[in-house]
């Protein structure tokens, strides 16, 4: 049995060097190191992967630092919408939400929706009323748009062209003591994204995917990107038919349609032998993993991936 491990991301981007100040990088280390910590005390307790991932996902949806739940990027009419997906590699359930608001943890919804309702996925205001009918923890609406989201926003309206910008996600794959993959994803999407507007991280097989006997992953960057390339799923298909391992299948999923499908792509996984995986073609690559008791590992550049390889 391979060993129990969490990798996870706080979003790949490219980014402009000078706009990532060390203060900013400490709190994202922090934020990241916190977030991987909730999930690995999961699996070291014997925890479900499925429990590991919701509970690092909240961590980083609390954490105004990173694009989901509280911090979330706002869309063109100044307002918070969230989606989220959540899978259980052992039973291939799933659930998702799209724009939803007030709703603190949409990850937590998207479990809710997994786990009580007969649907996989929700939108918006009908997925607002079943988190309030499963007593969710709401919040109103400042507790999401953080200072930067705002300034942010501001930048873009002001803009002629009003070009959506950032599309920072976070997630979290975990492999448990069982042998059990699971998958979570959740996002404020892309700051100024029009009103409705849904990304790869709620699709199942775009922006998550996780089946026991290959591989979970979870996707961010441009999420038009990576839903045309329904990417998480590409990955699960090269290891599942191809024989590959995790870090082999983002690899070459990564450069899948280069041509057609450009644009920023990063990837986390674990396969089932335990070889877990983080990948992306940014500069900025937010993520951390633990295998086992080992030493955990956590990076904001690209280029500490590439000196850890
Ligand atoms: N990858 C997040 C989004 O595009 O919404």
């Amino acid at each position: 049995m391979p060993t129990y491990s969490i990798v996870i991301h706080g979003g790949a981007v490219t980014m402009d060097p000078s706009k990532m100040t060390p203060d900013l990088e400490a709190v994202i280390r922090e934020g990241l190191q916190q977030a991987l910590q909730a999930g690995w005390e999961v699996l070291n307790g014997g925890g479900s992967a499925l429990n590991a991932v919701e509970a690092t996902v909240r961590t980083l949806e609390n954490n105004e630092h990173f694009n989901a739940g509280r911090g979330s990027s706002l869309n063109i009419q100044g307002e918070v919408e969230m989606d989220a997906s959540i899978m259980d590699g052992r039973t291939l359930r799933a659930g998702a939400v799209n724009s939803v608001r007030y709703v603190r943890n949409p990850i937590t919804l998207a479990r809710t929706v997994m786990e009580k309702c007969k649907h996989v996925y929700i939108s918006a205001e009908g997925a607002v009323e079943f988190a309030l009918q499963h007593g969710l923890e709401m919040e109103a609406v400042h507790y999401f748009e953080t200072e930067k989201a705002r300034k942010e926003w501001l930048e873009i309206i002001q803009q002629e062209e009003k070009e959506p910008q950032g599309h920072d996600t976070v997630g979290a794959v975990a492999l448990d003591q069982d042998g059990n993959l699971a998958v979570a994803t959740s996002t404020g999407g892309i700051e100024g994204q029009l009103k409705g507007r849904v990304g790869d991280s709620p699709i199942i097989g775009g922006g998550s995917y996780a089946v026991n006997e290959a591989c979970a992953v979870s996707c961010t960057g441009d999420g038009e990107v990576i839903m045309r390339g329904a990417l998480a799923h590409e990955v699960y298909a090269l290891v599942k038919y191809k024989g590959l391992s995790a870090p082999e299948a983002c690899r070459e999923a990564l450069k899948l349609r280069d041509e057609d499908l450009k644009g920023d792509k990063g990837f986390i996984a674990i396969d089932k032998d335990g070889h877990v995986a983080i990948e992306s073609n940014t500069n900025i690559m937010r993520c951390a993993y633990r295998i086992g008791e080992a030493e955990p590992f956590v990076a904001v550049w690209h280029e500490e991936l590439d000196k850890q390889a």
